[in-house]
């Protein structure tokens, strides 16, 4: 596998993937790399021979209190999982080839981004979108593989795509999960042996509650009880649990279309995530 540092030695390398014709896939990710984005890398090798992924730590996706400075970095492990994976170019560059000084463009969504981490992480999503839009326009791929663990971000970057007309098709791959349920996410580093424990409690809170509201149980009192759950387990505070369409991720009152249930709760000073499907009748 090569690892590129600059644009046009990477558009070199695209195109000489090309040239057999064959579909380029590309998994975007921030390293620190696991089993959940080597899920990626697998499904794309499903779809074809030419594997690109990238591994940039984007400082534009995290507000100034979050944790840009302690996200783990490990690039030579990262390549090494890649590489073992299939993965055929690694694109890694520094923070000044995606922000050139005097850089000025943000791409903003609306709709989609407002709720849930949205609203909780202001302009979280402007640096995702505007990161993903360069990294389309760096790579250029025909596919491309986000997981569904950060699912708003794969219903903001299907708008993206959509909305800005890029030729990528998005695929969304299910969550890789650990033995006891816990999601895979490159932030569980970040948790102590007995914060990992309790961790167990935020899908477990997510699957008694989305099994209540897909029997037609009430969707409030489920959702107040897996928050009270969580806050039993160890969690606080909780950003939110919400119901919302799959589609549009607006909230739901009623399980009237398919649906997914969304949380995201504090464990100490580590934010986790996580998310499940609720089909209708
Ligand atoms: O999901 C991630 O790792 C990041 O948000 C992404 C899509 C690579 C953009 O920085």
């Amino acid at each position: 596998m090569q690892t590129i540092r600059q644009i046009d030695a990477l558009r070199d390398a695209v195109a000489a993937l090309r040239a057999d014709g064959q579909p380029v896939a590309f998994v975007p990710t921030m390293g620190a790399l696991h089993a959940g984005h080597i899920a990626l890398v697998e499904e794309a090798r499903r779809r074809t021979p030419h594997v690109v992924a990238s591994i940039f730590v984007n400082p534009r996706q995290f507000a100034a209190h979050e944790d840009l400075d302690r996200y783990p970095r490990r690039l030579a492990k990262d390549q090494a999982m890649l590489a073992e994976a299939g993965c055929q170019l690694l694109w890694a560059p520094e923070v000044d080839t995606m922000y050139p000084a005097g850089f000025a463009t943000a791409i903003t969504i609306g709709g989609v981004t407002a709720p849930l981490e949205g609203a909780a992480r202001p302009g979280h999503f402007d640096g995702v979108a505007t990161v993903v839009a360069k990294l389309f326009n760096q790579v250029g791929p025909d596919i491309a593989l986000f997981g569904e663990k950060d699912y708003q971000q794969l219903a903001v970057i299907r708008r993206l795509v959509a909305d800005l007309d890029f030729p990528i098709e998005i695929i969304g791959v299910p969550t890789e999960r650990e033995e006891d349920g816990v999601a895979l996410s490159s932030r569980n580093a970040y948790l102590t042996e007995e914060e990992r424990a309790q961790a167990r409690a935020l899908p477990r809170a997510l699957g008694e509650a989305a099994g209540s509201i897909a029997a037609g149980g009430d969707i409030a009192e489920a959702l107040a009880r897996a928050e009270a759950a969580l806050v039993r387990a160890g969690f606080g505070p909780i950003d939110y649990i919400a119901l919302a369409d799959a589609a549009t991720l607006a909230p739901l009152d009623r399980l009237d279309r398919p649906a997914r249930l969304l949380a995201a709760a504090w464990l100490g000073t580590t934010r986790l995530i996580d998310n499940i499907a609720v089909m209708p009748g």
